[in-house]
């Protein structure tokens, strides 16, 4: 849908939920011309694929943001440790590899940061504070539970 994503950055609003519609592409980068307002990104089922933009830390206000369910795949960029205000992030159900980046655990703010079905194959033990009871089942991570390889 690209009149949507043309659309997408120069929004207004604050929170932003989009729910089973269809980019067919990457998260779009674009998506950093709302920082200093947005705070909520819900954007679930949308078919996303491909990439996380390292733009994403740009959103300096963003305190919730889920891109469940969708079909993200490469690493989670350690830009997201730039989201200062983030208290809820969950990528669930997607395609991410790699280790986690520590800082994402540090986050001041972090409450609940789910990412059950994936394919991470490391968690800082800073994580242990933000990641709730079996919210990081269904990765490759060594030494836990649940894991597509144990
Ligand atoms: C954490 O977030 C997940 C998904 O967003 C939710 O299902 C779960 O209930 C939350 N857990 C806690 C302890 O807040």
């Amino acid at each position: 849908m690209a009149s949507s994503q043309d659309n997408f950055g120069n929004s207004p609003a604050s929170v932003v939920i989009l729910v089973h519609n269809s980019f067919g592409e990457c998260l779009p980068a674009r998506v950093a011309n709302m920082f200093g307002t947005l705070n909520k990104i819900m954007l679930i089922n949308n078919g996303l694929t491909s990439c996380f933009p390292q733009e994403i830390g740009l959103l300096r206000e963003l305190t919730v943001l889920d891109v469940s369910f969708n079909e993200l795949a490469g690493p989670l960029p350690p830009e997201v440790a730039l989201m200062r205000k983030l208290e809820q992030l969950d990528v669930a159900h997607n395609r991410l590899t790699g280790a986690i980046p520590p800082g994402i655990c540090e986050l001041p703010r972090l409450k609940n940061f789910t990412f059950t079905y994936n394919f991470f194959t490391g968690e800082p033990p800073s994580c242990m504070r933000v990641v709730p009871r079996d919210g990081d089942r269904s990765n490759c991570l060594p030494n836990r539970p649940a894991q597509w390889t144990s």
